[in-house]
Parts: C-alpha cells; sequence; structure tokens
C-alpha cells in the first residue's frame, strides 16, 4: 500500500514537471468563448455549417479528416444537412475503391479524404490531441474549468501570425504566437473575407478561425452533447438517490440513537 503510494506520489511529480516544461515552450492561447462550453454548452448547427465551409474551401486543400464519416454531417447536434445536401457535399471528393481499382466520386458512405500535402497533419482528432490551457505554473488546473482548450488553440493557431519569415533549409517558416516553438511551416492560411458566408455572418479571419475550430471540434467529439446530456442525468439521480439513503439512515438509526441520549 506504501509502496503504490510512494509510486502514484512520483507520478504525479513528473506529471507535473512534465506539464511545467510544456507550459514554458507553449504559445499564447486566447480564450474564445464557445457555444459548447460548460455542462449545458451544446454545437451551434449555423456555425459548424460555416466551418465547414471554411474547412472545405480552404484547409481540406493540405489535411484530410479521414477518420471522419461523411454521414455524420447529418447528424442531429452537428451541421445537420439533409440527406440529399450531405449526398451533393460527398460528390466534391475523390476516393480510392479498390473493388474497381480506381477513383470515384465519394458517398456518404466513405470518409472525407486524407490530408493531400504529406507535411500537413490529418485534423479529425486535432482539437483533442492539442491542449490550449497548461495554467496556472503549469499544473493545468485551469483545463477543470475552461476545457482543454483544444479549439482555442487552433483559433489562437489561425490568428496568431504575425507577419514574420524565415527560410530555414529551404522551407518558408512563419512566425506564430500560438505555436509551440514560434516557427510554424504552414502559411497564415485565413484572411478577412476569404470564404463567403450563405447566412451572412461576419466573415473576419478571426470569425472564419473560430467557425473551423468549432467545426474541428464536433468532427473530434461528435456526441459531445450526448456525453454532457448523460452525465447531467447521472448526477441528478446520485442527488436524488443522496438524499433519499440520508433520510433513510437517520430513519434506521433513529431508535437506537433515540435510546442512547434518552
Ligand atoms: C497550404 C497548405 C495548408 C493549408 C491551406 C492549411 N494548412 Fe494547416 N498545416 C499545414 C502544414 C504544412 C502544417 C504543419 C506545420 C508545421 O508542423 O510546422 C499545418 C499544421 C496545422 C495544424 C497543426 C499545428 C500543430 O499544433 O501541430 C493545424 C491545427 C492546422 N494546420 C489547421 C489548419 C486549418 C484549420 C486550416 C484551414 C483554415 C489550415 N490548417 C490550412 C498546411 C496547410
Amino acid at each position: 500500500m506504501l509502496k503504490k503510494l510512494a509510486i502514484s506520489a512520483t507520478a504525479a511529480l513528473a506529471l507535473s514537471a512534465g506539464a511545467a516544461l510544456a507550459a514554458g515552450a507553449e504559445g499564447h492561447v486566447e480564450d474564445f468563448d464557445f457555444s459548447f462550453e460548460g455542462p449545458f454548452g451544446t454545437y451551434d448547427q449555423n456555425q459548424l455549417q460555416r466551418g465547414l465551409k471554411v474547412y472545405t474551401e480552404v484547409c481540406s486543400a493540405c489535411h484530410g479528416l479521414r477518420y471522419v464519416p461523411l454521414r455524420t454531417l447529418s447528424d442531429e447536434g452537428g451541421p445537420n444537412f439533409t440527406e440529399e445536401q450531405v449526398r451533393a457535399y460527398a460528390s466534391r471528393y475523390e476516393v480510392y475503391d479498390e473493388e474497381i481499382d480506381d477513383f470515384r466520386a465519394a458517398t456518404p458512405t466513405d470518409h472525407f479524404p486524407q490530408s493531400s500535402l504529406e507535411t500537413a497533419p490529418d485534423l479529425s482528432l486535432m482539437a483533442k490531441a492539442r491542449a490550449g490551457f497548461h495554467g496556472p505554473y503549469g499544473t493545468g488546473l485551469n483545463q477543470l474549468f475552461k476545457g482543454i482548450g483544444g479549439p482555442e488553440y487552433i483559433a489562437s493557431l489561425l490568428t496568431g501570425y504575425t507577419g514574420e519569415e524565415k527560410e530555414e533549409a529551404g522551407t518558408l517558416y512563419y512566425e506564430n504566437t500560438a505555436f509551440p516553438g514560434g516557427w510554424i511551416a504552414m502559411a497564415p492560411p485565413l484572411s478577412d473575407g476569404l470564404v463567403e458566408y450563405a447566412d451572412g455572418h461576419d466573415n473576419s479571419a478571426h470569425h472564419m478561425a473560430e467557425d473551423v475550430a468549432a467545426f474541428l471540434m464536433w468532427a473530434a467529439e461528435p456526441k459531445m452533447m450526448a456525453r454532457k446530456h448523460a452525465g447531467l442525468t447521472g448526477v441528478i439521480f446520485l442527488t436524488i438517490l443522496t438524499v433519499l439513503l440520508y433520510l433513510t439512515n437517520k430513519r434506521l438509526w433513529a431508535p437506537v440513537k433515540g435510546k442512547k441520549t434518552g
């Protein structure tokens, strides 16, 4: 038992040391206000549709989403497209089909394609693979209140360019205040007004960054709303159970306790 305790204490120490180290190298992450934060947070369907548009018209030129099935675009709680719309959207991508040994237009049963640029990472799980918040003092406690900050990291990355560039070994690097290390090989993908929004929403680079980050959060965790719902039901159930058990306990012991004092 003691040994176990000692081991877990060392592990905790190592963990916080690691977190502190990481915090030193991390860039600056802005705290965006997303609709899906907090225990009652939900995805904003319009925002997800705008984010998908930004991904499609800008990011998909380099980045893939190969773990995301196209059919989920019609899921309730997601972008909530009609099946017709999903079919039309899917057909813009080409996938390799082993059966016919050739490329064909994608259908809703296929996944989004993989990255077309080798050096660009797949974005399917990116919103959960990066933590935005490491403080205070590298303890990571902020994550309890603000979430891990994946979408905040992505939005901060997209808006964190300073305009400085440098060339190293034939590759251009762009200074970015959110990227760990400060220099990223991705050219600034967004600029004000780049994508036309059908719903007339503000399409400044800042808003597009926020929308595509929200979309990528949904892509990484499409069932977040169901999870929160189940959690909340659980908490309510346990609260009621606690009250009932407390009252039962009082009642059961009442005769015994009564004797003692009386
Ligand atoms: C012209 C190609 C290109 C486009 C367009 C592009 N990216 Fe990238 N992206 C890259 C490359 C290359 C990297 C790897 C950079 C590195 O590791 O230095 C990258 C890296 C990233 C990363 C990972 C950063 C990290 O922490 O490792 C994210 C997130 C990202 N891009 C998001 C986006 C989003 C969102 C869009 C659309 C708004 C987009 N990118 C558009 C090429 C692109």
